[in-house]
């Protein structure tokens, strides 16, 4: 099983992106977590830059969305709404056939509950037709005191949080 890491943070130390490196670290042998790390450089989103051959960052990140069987969303809110980053690179899956169906597990990381994203990004992936997998919707919150001075994961709570949620993205489609 393939499960596509995407961070809604593009810190160089963001506590997401730790949560999704603790993840992969956490998953079973049978499961793969890799972080797509190029959000950061998909255009705006533009309809017109959308023909038939998208731009490069485009075309690598919906390949690396197509070549996964899950994806693992990992975000901050930022000013109670999902970050401008991570809301662009959903826009250029919307209507992704490789998107469609997909099965999708949100982790919100912030330094309160981050519900207000949570509820944002949830409302936006059932819109784009993506399969939430429910037990894989988790929150960790008061994010930055569950990491060490080196920015790995240290909290047990949350390490179990995340391995639940990573295997119940692992089960297959029922
Ligand atoms: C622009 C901005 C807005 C933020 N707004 C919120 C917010 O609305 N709610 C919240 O819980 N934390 C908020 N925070 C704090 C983040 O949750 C915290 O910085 C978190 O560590 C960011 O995630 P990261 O470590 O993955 O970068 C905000 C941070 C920034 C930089």
């Amino acid at each position: 099983v393939r499960i596509l890491g995407i961070s809604g943070s593009l810190r160089r130390r963001s506590t997401n992106t730790a949560l999704l490196l603790a993840a992969k670290a956490l998953a079973p042998d049978s499961v793969a977590v890799d972080l797509f790390d190029g959000i950061g450089e998909l255009p705006y989103f533009n309809p017109d830059l959308d023909g038939e051959t998208p731009p490069p960052p485009v075309g690598a990140f919906r390949r690396a969305v197509a070549e996964s069987d899950a994806l693992l969303i990992s975000t901050p809110e930022y000013a109670h709404g999902i970050p401008g980053v991570l809301k662009n690179a959903l826009d250029w899956l919307v209507s992704d056939p490789d998107f469609v169906g997909k099965r999708v597990g949100v982790v919100s990381g912030s330094a309160s509950e981050g519900g207000f994203a949570q509820r944002a990004l949830l409302e936006v992936l059932r819109t784009m037709s993506a399969k939430i997998v429910p037990e894989a919707v988790i929150t960790i919150a008061a994010v930055r005191s569950k990491l060490d001075p080196e920015g790995s994961l240290a909290d047990d709570g949350a390490a179990a949080e995340l391995k639940r949620a990573v295997a119940a993205l692992a089960q297959p489609a029922k």
